[in-house]
């Protein structure tokens, strides 16, 4: 399976500190925001990722991850010169994704709990059509909208309905097998001029092959969209590196317990960051003290 990230877009909720600064660059806590979408990819066991953005960031998002070679994965990059909706992000990613079958993050959505990186891994090994993942939240008249049956079988999904049939929305992590390509390719824009998720969901939600699953209360699905939300975030990031003394979404960290890097190779990268808090964290776990 093959990852993408979407880091596009104009981030006009979060101006003016977007005015000059990439949404998906800015910190949340220790580490710039598209570290924990792409540590969700890695957790994954996902190896070849294409980095989305404008035409103005993109230069950034190379200088911040370089080649992934650093990391044992491979990035690659291309542009999205208009924000043309997320579901553009195939049409951009046809060569990249080949034959393959595709995760796509939003480069702005925050994930964590236990047990995710095995869900992950699972599902993304059983993948037939498409797996979406939701969550409980109090407005989910503000994200897509899934809704399911008794037996958790989907039913129907909405973007942003006035009325929601469910308070689970539909969270930015999607994973599609190699149809999505094809889909995307033929959607028409919707009213609002853009290619959307959900229309590419909505098919495969007709052809039965669309699955919800559920991430339960336990877990935390962050918001980074406003100012409160971005801020909030980052308080629940340092809060818990702080009390647990572990870092959420640390790429060093991940690259080695997934195997994709040796110790010595993950030592390296830390004396690299040594000034901070977060090198001297990352040579601590190559030395397995964490
Ligand atoms: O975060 C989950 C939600 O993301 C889902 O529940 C919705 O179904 C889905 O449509 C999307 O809703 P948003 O309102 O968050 O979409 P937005 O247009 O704000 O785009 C999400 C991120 O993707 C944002 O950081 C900007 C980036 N983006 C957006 C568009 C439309 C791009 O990189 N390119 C684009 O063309």
């Amino acid at each position: 399976m093959k990852g993408v990230v979407l880091a596009g877009g104009s981030g006009t909720r979060l101006h003016p500190i977007t005015q000059a600064v990439s949404k998906q660059l800015l910190p949340v806590f220790d580490k710039p925001m598209i570290y924990y979408p792409l540590s969700v990819l890695m957790l994954a066991g996902i190896r070849e990722i294409l980095v989305i953005s404008t035409p103005t960031d993109l230069p950034l998002f190379k200088r911040l991850l370089g080649s992934g070679e650093q990391f044992g994965v491979t990035f690659e990059y291309a542009e999205q010169a208009a924000p043309n909706g997320l579901a553009e992000a195939f049409v951009i990613g046809k060569d990249f994704i080949g034959e393959d079958d595709v995760a796509l993050v939003l480069g702005d959505n925050i994930f964590y709990g236990q047990g995710f990186s095995k869900t992950l891994q699972q599902k993304a090994t059983e993948l037939d059509g498409c797996v979406l993942f939701g969550y409980p939240v109090k407005d989910p008249e503000r994200y897509g909208v899934g809704e399911v049956d008794a037996s958790g079988k989907l039913l129907s999904i909405e973007e942003k309905p006035e009325t929601p049939k469910s308070n689970k929305a539909i969270t930015g992590l999607y994973f599609y097998d190699n149809e999505v390509v094809d889909i995307a390719a033929n959607l028409k824009p919707s009213k609002r001029g853009e290619l959307e998720i959900t229309d590419v969901n909505l098919t495969y939600l007709k052809q039965g092959r669309a699955e919800l699953v559920e991430l339960t209360r336990g877990f935390a699905w962050l918001d980074t969209g406003t100012h409160d939300s971005l801020l909030e975030a980052g308080q629940f990031v340092q809060v818990l590196e702080h009390r647990q003394g572990v870092r959420i979404a640390c790429l060093e960290e991940i690259a080695l317990r997934m195997g994709f890097i040796t110790a010595d190779e993950c030592y390296a990268l830390g004396e690299k960051l040594a000034k901070s808090g977060y090198g001297e964290y990352v040579m601590a776990v190559a030395k397995g003290q964490i």
